[in-house]
Order: structure tokens, then C-alpha cells, then sequence
């Protein structure tokens, strides 16, 4: 299984569908990860909050698969904002992943009340320049968070992961990701698997033959969404990549469309972190 690149704005590439490890203790997280890369994973999406970096690194160190073929996510937490603070919990984040550089590195959440975000990012670009992340992006970043980056910084974010599925689908934001060159990475693809049982997905399963995770991921990927679905099933793991042999036909796409609530499993970016 070959899971296709996309290519970010800085000349690097991220592979489209990736692990997510939120709410994944450490140990778990270690054959999370080791049975996704066995499947044909090359994307790790974790973060210091989720407390799970050292038991990813140790997947990454006892895999077989060589780490330049490993896409390493993670991200800067609410609490570390700030210039150093930042620069700091960028050094631990490595030190717990056991590693020398990663592919990209994000701010979790603007945390617009404690507005250090702006500083956080001149940080990320410092580490950039450094080349101990190879890319560095954003997290939660509505439309006014990016147009301060831009006005106030250097570096345009590579990607923001935003949450996104059926009922949030995001469309204002991701066309503007598409007019500045951002990427748009899907956070709870699967609505943190509440999705999973409605009646619309269901049948569009059935239709193709697929469950109703494939479908979902399948609407990311022709979205052209980057797309982390998490699971520690070792079955669900393996069936959320074999994605790759079906499509959604418009009349597919026009169901989905119709599954467009609003309705968000996290918090809303302007009201998280203080
Ligand atoms: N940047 C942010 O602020 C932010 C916030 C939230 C999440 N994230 C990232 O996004 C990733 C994914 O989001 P998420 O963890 O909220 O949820 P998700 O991927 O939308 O859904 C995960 C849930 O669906 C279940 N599941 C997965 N594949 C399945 C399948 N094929 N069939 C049936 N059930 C399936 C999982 O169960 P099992 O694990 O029990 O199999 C789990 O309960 C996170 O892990 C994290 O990396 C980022």
C-alpha cells in the first residue's frame, strides 16, 4: 500500500493519510504506530499534549522502515507559548521523540486570549531556519490568526489542521488555505468516530462496498484534505488506508454535502486556551 504525497509550500511533501495518536497512552501509542508503519503508514500526527511522544519515537526507533521515509508531526501546547517558551518545549518535544529534526511542526491553538501566538511563530521560524523542522505550521488558526502571521511574520504556515469532516466541512476556511498556499490538514476525520453511524454514510457504504470510516476518509481525500484518522485497532488501522481503490461520484459528494450541520466535537479556536 503506497498512501500519495501532497506537496506543501515549501518545497517538502506530507503524506496525505497519516496516525493519529490523540488520547493514546504511551505504551499503546508504541504498536499504534509500529502496526501502522507495517501497514504502509508514513504519517505520525502526535503533539506534547497528548503525552505520547516518547512511545512514538520508540515505534520509530524499533521499526524497520528508515526514518527519512517517516513524516514526524507534532505540536507546541497552549502553555509553552511565547519566544523561548516555545524554543524550550520544541527541544523536549525532540528529546521525548528521540529525534534529531521533525517534518513539521505546528501551533497547537492560537490561544488568541494570551495573544503570544505571533511570538510562538517567530520561534517556529527560528527552528525552521535551524532545519530541526523541516516544515512548521498552524493549528486551529481561523482566518484573522493567518492574516496577522502574514502581516506580522515571514513564513506563510505550511499547513493548518483544522477540525474538519461531514458536518464541519470547512469550506470558507479551506478556500482560503487554497488562495495563500496552505494546506489543509483534517483533524477528527471520523468526528471522533460519531459519524460512523449515520444513516447517509451507510448507505454510501454499502453502495461501494466499503465501511463507513473508508467513506469518510475517501470524502478528505478527494477533498484533497490531509487526513489523520486515529484508531489502536490494528484492523481499523490497516482498513483506514485501503482508501485508495474506489471514488465518491458526485451524487456521493452532494449526500455528503447535505451532512453539513456545523456541529464541531471540539472546541471552538476562539474560545480555547485562555
Ligand atoms: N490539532 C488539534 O487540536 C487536534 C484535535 C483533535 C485531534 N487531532 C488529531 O486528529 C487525530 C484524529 O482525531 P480523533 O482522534 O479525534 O478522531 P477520529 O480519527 O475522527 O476518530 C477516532 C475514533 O474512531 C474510531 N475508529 C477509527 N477508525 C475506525 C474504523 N475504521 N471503524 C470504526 N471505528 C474507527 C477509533 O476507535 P479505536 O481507536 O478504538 O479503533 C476512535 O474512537 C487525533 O488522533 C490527533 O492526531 C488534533
Amino acid at each position: 500500500m503506497s498512501i500519495p504525497h501532497i506537496p506543501l509550500n515549501d518545497a517538502t511533501t506530507i503524506p496525505q493519510l497519516g496516525l493519529g495518536v490523540w488520547q493514546v497512552p504511551d505504551d499503546v501509542a508504541t504498536s499504534a504506530v509500529l502496526t501502522a508503519l507495517e501497514a504502509g503508514y508514513r504519517g505520525i500526527d502526535t503533539a506534547a499534549a497528548y503525552n505520547n511522544e516518547s512511545g512514538t519515537g520508540k515505534a520509530i526507533a524499533e521499526s524497520s522502515v528508515p526514518r527519512d521515509e517517516i513524516h514526524v508531526t507534532t505540536k507546541v501546547w497552549n502553555t509553552d507559548h511565547g519566544y523561548d517558551s516555545a524554543l524550550r518545549a520544541f527541544d523536549a518535544s525532540l528529546s521525548r521523540l528521540g529525534l534529531d529534526y521533525v517534518d513539521l511542526y505546528l501551533i497547537h491553538w492560537p490561544v488568541a486570549g494570551r495573544d503570544a501566538y505571533v511570538d510562538t511563530w517567530r520561534a517556529l521560524e527560528k527552528i525552521k531556519a535551524d532545519g530541526r523542522a523541516r516544515s512548521i505550521g498552524v493549528s486551529n488558526f481561523h482566518i484573522p490568526h493567518l492574516r496577522r502571521l502574514f502581516d506580522e511574520t515571514d513564513i506563510i504556515p505550511s499547513v493548518n489542521q483544522i477540525e474538519l469532516h461531514p458536518n464541519l466541512p470547512q469550506d470558507e476556511l479551506r478556500a482560503f488555505h487554497a488562495e495563500h498556499g496552505i494546506a489543509t490538514e483534517a483533524w477528527s476525520p471520523l468526528a471522533s468516530g460519531e459519524l460512523l453511524g449515520d444513516a447517509t454514510i451507510g448507505e454510501l457504504a454499502g453502495k461501494h462496498g466499503k465501511s463507513a470510516a473508508q467513506v469518510i476518509l475517501r470524502w478528505h481525500l478527494q477533498l484533497g484534505n490531509i487526513v489523520i484518522p486515529k484508531s489502536v485497532t490494528p484492523e481499523r488501522i490497516r482498513a483506514n488506508i485501503d482508501v485508495f481503490d474506489f471514488e465518491l461520484d458526485q451524487a456521493d459528494l452532494d449526500a455528503l454535502a447535505g451532512l453539513a450541520t456545523g456541529r464541531r466535537t471540539g472546541p471552538h479556536p476562539d474560545q480555547f486556551g485562555g
